[in-house]
């Protein structure tokens, strides 16, 4: 098997995406002797060239050298890299990726469009708006404002890592939150906060079958909610997989509507779904969002969950790359 793994990008998200690519590079080097025959990180730089074994390409050239691989492992978070705009690239020019096509990638990079796709399949979402600069904001948001929610979340529509993200404790500051938001990206989606447990279940399909691996829940050492610092500090939140204080009844409905969340947006590969647990009701799960390209960083959530069935590191990424070498 000879593998490129993609990383860096455009994206807010390029830090976490070059330490997941270089990590996941790693992997693959320490995998059994004649599983993988060669590897090569390719970075694709801040100024749209990409980077191969020390070589400059420009798109068209880098598209060619990928093709020329078996499989190539996208490292890339948010934006392009994430939404569809590569695996399309990636479709014409005949490249073999791993992660969801055009369509699921694109769906699920969409937070308004996750919560539309989960509500008609029965699953809970928070109360929330989308809305975005050409709209009048406080008629977008007067039903949220009548909710008298003890917090607010606003988020960027299409961002990752919580990225754009605040948290606001008040019906009368969500308006202006959201202007300020809106200041840098183009769309929001808003949410009421839901107090309780979040969680997150990784969800694989390599071979036409999609499996739910076991529940990871995330304890926060601080700070308001699993914001950035938390989620790759080192002091930041802790994760536990198998969880801590979920019970049994609520992981299986956890996994459950994960793989029909993934199902539903058409998802392959792996991805990873997150969800609060309300402190009212835990066996009533709120979903967040599902991610197509999870991070694979040290501190991520997708390894811990492999190594519960089975995974370590070097065997997540290589059961990542046959999953797309075809
Ligand atoms: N967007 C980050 C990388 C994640 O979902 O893990
Ligand atoms: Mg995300």
């Amino acid at each position: 098997l000879t593998v490129a793994v993609l990383c860096g990008g455009r994206s807010t998200e390029r830090d976490v995406s070059l330490d997941s690519g270089r990590c996941i590079a790693n992997g693959l080097e320490q995998c059994a002797p004649g599983r993988v025959a060669r590897v090569a990180l390719v970075e694709w730089r801040a100024d749209g060239e990409f980077e191969l074994d020390g070589e400059r390409l420009d798109a068209g050239a880098a598209l060619a050298r990928l093709a020329t691989f078996d499989a190539c492992v996208l490292a890339l978070h948010g934006g392009a890299g994430e939404d569809g705009t590569i695996q399309g690239w990636f479709e014409l020019g005949g490249v073999s990726y791993t992660g969801s096509g055009v369509a699921a990638s694109a769906f699920a990079m969409d937070k308004h469009v996750t919560r539309l796709v989960g509500r008609s399949l029965g699953l809970a979402v928070a109360p929330g708006v989308a809305c975005g600069r050409g709209d009048d904001l406080d008629e977008a948001l007067e039903p949220l404002r009548q909710l008298r929610a003890a917090a607010y979340f606003v988020k960027d529509r299409r961002g990752g890592s919580s990225i754009g993200t605040t948290r606001v404790e008040s019906a009368g500051a969500l308006v202006a939150a959201a202007r300020a938001a809106l200041e840098t990206v183009e769309q929001l989606v808003v949410e009421v906060g839901v107090v309780g447990t979040e969680v997150s279940c990784a969800v694989f399909d390599g071979t036409g079958r999609a499996e739910a691996w076991p529940v990871i829940e995330v304890v926060p050492t601080g700070g308001l909610f699993f914001d950035f610092q938390q989620k790759y500090d080192a002091q930041g939140a802790s994760e536990f997989c198998p969880p801590r204080t979920v019970g049994e009844g609520a992981q299986r409905i956890v996994q459950d509507q994960a793989v029909r969340l993934f199902r539903a947006l058409g998802c392959r590969g792996v991805a990873r779904v997150d969800f609060v647990l309300p402190a009212s009701d835990e066996n009533a799960p709120v979903l967040l969002e599902l991610n197509t390209l999870p991070g694979m960083t040290p501190r991520s959530l997708v390894p811990l969950a492999a190594a519960q069935v089975g995974l370590d590191y070097p065997a997540l990424c290589l059961a990542l790359a046959r999953a797309a070498a075809h």
